[in-house]
């Protein structure tokens, strides 16, 4: 298609509803890595995820990644979970959905082979435990994916339907939509968070003025608790 300035591409998009979808896939941005935003990770491994692992009164902790992305964020969490909170005192399995609407970034993440730049902050002992070399790339080693699962699903029309100990939705929502659509993604997460759940957002982000639902633990590294919970560090 080429149309000469934006004014025409909009009266296309007028006339022609089903390229807002083709507009929407342009804008996902598929930017991500492992253990991105070190410190945001390490409190959460020292902190806060050992504490949910103690007050677990359910069979799994439940954990959602919302734009996932590949799946580096939610195979982090795997990956920690197994080498510390597990290793440190007894914890219930873990289990992680991933969300994306992009269903090729779905795939990957199902098939968690990633190149050395998307490992680049693990730290360097869980490399070597975690992942095998293959033709491909790093793969993760099959142990470390148990208890992952993904799905392709756009964040604005639904949501999964259970609710979640931790919920990470990191550098999109609060980066990218207008402060009117993410006050309601805050409403709409945090309609799944457990009692004591947390709320991760990105280190770079600022929840909207006025939302409500939520309190911050960390605000510096983007760590909330649903509004009423007791603290749970
Ligand atoms: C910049 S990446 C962030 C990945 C990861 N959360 C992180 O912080 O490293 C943003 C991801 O959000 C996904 N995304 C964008 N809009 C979405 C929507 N409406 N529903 C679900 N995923 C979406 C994109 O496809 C992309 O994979």
């Amino acid at each position: 298609m080429s149309l000469p300035d934006l004014a025409s591409y909009r009266a296309y998009l007028a006339a022609h509803t089903e390229e807002w979808a083709v507009l929407d896939s342009l804008c996902l941005i598929p930017i991500s890595r492992f253990y991105r935003d070190r410190r945001v990770f390490d409190v959460l491994f020292r902190d806060y995820l050992p504490a949910i692992a103690r007050a677990a009164t359910t069979a799994t902790v439940e954990c959602w990644s919302a734009g996932c992305a590949s799946g580096e964020e939610a195979y982090t969490i795997l990956i920690g979970w197994k080498l510390l909170v597990g290793a440190e005192e007894p914890a219930p399995p873990l289990h992680m959905l991933g969300t994306d609407a992009d269903p090729t970034l779905i795939e990957r993440a199902r098939d968690a082979c990633y190149p050395p730049s998307a490992l680049k902050d693990l730290p360097s002992d869980w490399l070597a435990v975690a992942f095998q070399q293959s033709p491909e790339g790093c793969l993760l080693r099959a142990e470390f994916r148990q208890g992952a699962d993904f799905l392709c699903q756009n964040l604005r029309e639904a949501l999964p339907s259970q609710s979640f100990d931790v919920i990470l939705c990191r550098n999109f929502v609060f980066t990218y939509f207008d402060s009117d659509m993410q006050r309601t993604m805050v409403d709409r997460l945090t309609s799944r968070l457990s009692e004591r759940g947390l709320l991760v957002i990105g280190a770079t982000e600022t929840l909207p003025e006025g939302c409500a639902g939520v309190v911050a633990l960390d605000q510096r590294l983007g760590i909330y608790a649903r509004d009423g919970a007791v603290d749970c560090r």
